[in-house]
């Protein structure tokens, strides 16, 4: 078990470069079983979900090759492919159920596993599955698997998302490419991760209109062509890094982050007191004094990200002042509170909301990651405490972020694994 071990103090200063978004690659991947033939996806992250990712297309029949140097990941798609995604691999990466609507729409069948703590018609795959049905699929649950059907094809159809679920939109366009006649998406997701695959199923012959707007409309086409395609920069690894900035009060230049995905998260470092240059090739974040507190309210896109809440909180933890933050999204979120009342933050949570009273100085100790953000906000939370904080769980931190701690080291922080 790997542990990272942070020793606080030392202002951040240098660049970093993103790659591209993990939520974003994943969903591309799974976009190329749609065209049998070879796809090629660029800026790839050499981050686990997409080793994960692979194995479960190869698993379906795709030969798949993951060139770390280049950051490519070439997906060959034969004429018929297999239509099971086993459970040892969805309990490890819930973002798996992204082949569901592939599946069904070019297959006419999907036996997808559920991911923990999901069944159908619960939260969390709900819009997935009412979204299919409309589409004219059976889905049934058997044997804890979703075992979707439409063996004559699916049918545009009029849906509406009770919630602009992320997963949820790309599992009813994905399948909307193919299905025979117009589908409507309205409350669709418009997160910039959403407007990347409308962009690489356009390239590959999707008719879609309405891109990075709440109603998406596509017009089915009888096939697909693979394409190459570059995945949209990491706004949430990004957004990490210029946290760390902040927190740190450093100077640091996230080479490729795109400023206009950014607004929110962007605005709300200003008003802590952060200064943001917004460049064509990246953003400039740098601050010299400690930041002050700022409120934050998570929400779909172009609301705030849930993806920042816990940095967020981190910084918060350290401010001039109280901020209150909102998670709408998922609740279980706040359990990273815990572990950073451990380092001495001062946080009350009460349902989806955290008050957070800034403290001077965090102090060390052992900590746990229970996710991906969790981890990054702890190791954040490292760079500005008092003496040297031991993250545990860090597996989870490698799901998300490349190079985590290298880069870190880059940028002159005393930190190792
Ligand atoms: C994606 C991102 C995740 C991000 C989230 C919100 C990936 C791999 N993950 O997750 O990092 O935090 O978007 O930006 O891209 N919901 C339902 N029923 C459904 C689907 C969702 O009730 O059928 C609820 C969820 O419980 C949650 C909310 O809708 O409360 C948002 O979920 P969703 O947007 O679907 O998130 P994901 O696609 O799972």
């Amino acid at each position: 078990m790997s542990v990272i071990q942070v020793t606080g103090g030392v202002p951040l200063r240098g660049e970093v470069r993103v790659t591209g978004a993990k939520n974003s690659v994943l969903k591309l991947m799974a976009a190329a079983i749609l065209a049998p033939g070879r796809t090629t996806i660029t800026r790839v992250p050499e981050i686990l979900d997409v080793t994960i990712m692979s194995e479960l297309l190869r698993r379906l029949g795709c030969t798949v090759e993951h060139d770390i140097e280049a950051e490519t990941v070439t997906i060959d798609v034969p004429v018929e492919i297999e239509h099971r995604a086993d459970y040892d691999l969805v309990r490890q990466m819930r973002a798996s159920i992204c082949v569901l609507g592939p599946l069904v729409t070019r297959m006419g069948a999907a036996d997808v596993a559920m991911p923990g703590g999901d069944a159908i018609g619960s939260r969390g795959l709900d819009f997935h599955v009412q979204g299919l049905r409309k589409l004219g699929a059976t889905v049934e649950s058997d044997h804890g698997y979703i075992v979707a059907q439409a063996p004559n094809g699916l049918h545009g159809a009029s849906v509406y998302l009770d919630f602009p679920s992320v997963g949820a939109t790309e599992t009813v366009l994905m399948a909307a490419v193919l299905a025979k006649g117009v589908t409507v998406i309205d409350n669709a997701a418009r997160e910039p991760e959403i407007v990347d695959i409308c962009e690489m199923l356009i390239k590959m012959g999707a008719n879609i209109s309405g891109v990075g707007t709440s109603t998406l409309e596509i017009t089915g086409v009888e096939s697909l062509s693979p394409v190459t395609h570059a995945t949209v920069p990491d706004r949430i690894v990004a957004g990490t890094w210029a946290v760390a900035a902040v927190m740190t009060q450093g100077d640091v230049f996230i080479r490729d982050a795109v400023g206009a995905h950014m607004d929110l998260p962007l605005s709300k470092l200003s008003d802590a007191g952060a200064d943001i240059e917004i460049a064509f090739d990246g953003i400039r974040v740098s601050m010299d004094r400690r930041p002050t507190a700022v409120d934050v309210v998570t929400l779909p896109y172009p609301g705030f990200p849930t993806d920042l809440q816990p940095q967020f909180i981190a910084m918060n933890a350290i401010a001039d002042g109280v901020a209150m933050v909102t998670e709408n999204l998922f609740e279980a979120r706040f359990r990273f509170v815990q572990e950073l009342a451990r380092l001495g933050a001062s946080v009350r949570t009460d349902g989806h909301h955290a008050l957070i009273k800034g403290v001077e100085k965090l102090s060390s100790a052992p900590v746990e990651a229970t996710d991906i953000r969790a981890g990054a906000g702890l190791v954040l939370a490292g760079l500005v405490a008092d003496g040297t904080t031991m993250v545990h769980g860090v597996d989870h931190i490698d799901r998300g972020y490349c190079h985590f701690v290298p880069q870190l080291q880059s940028l002159g922080a005393i930190i190792s694994r």
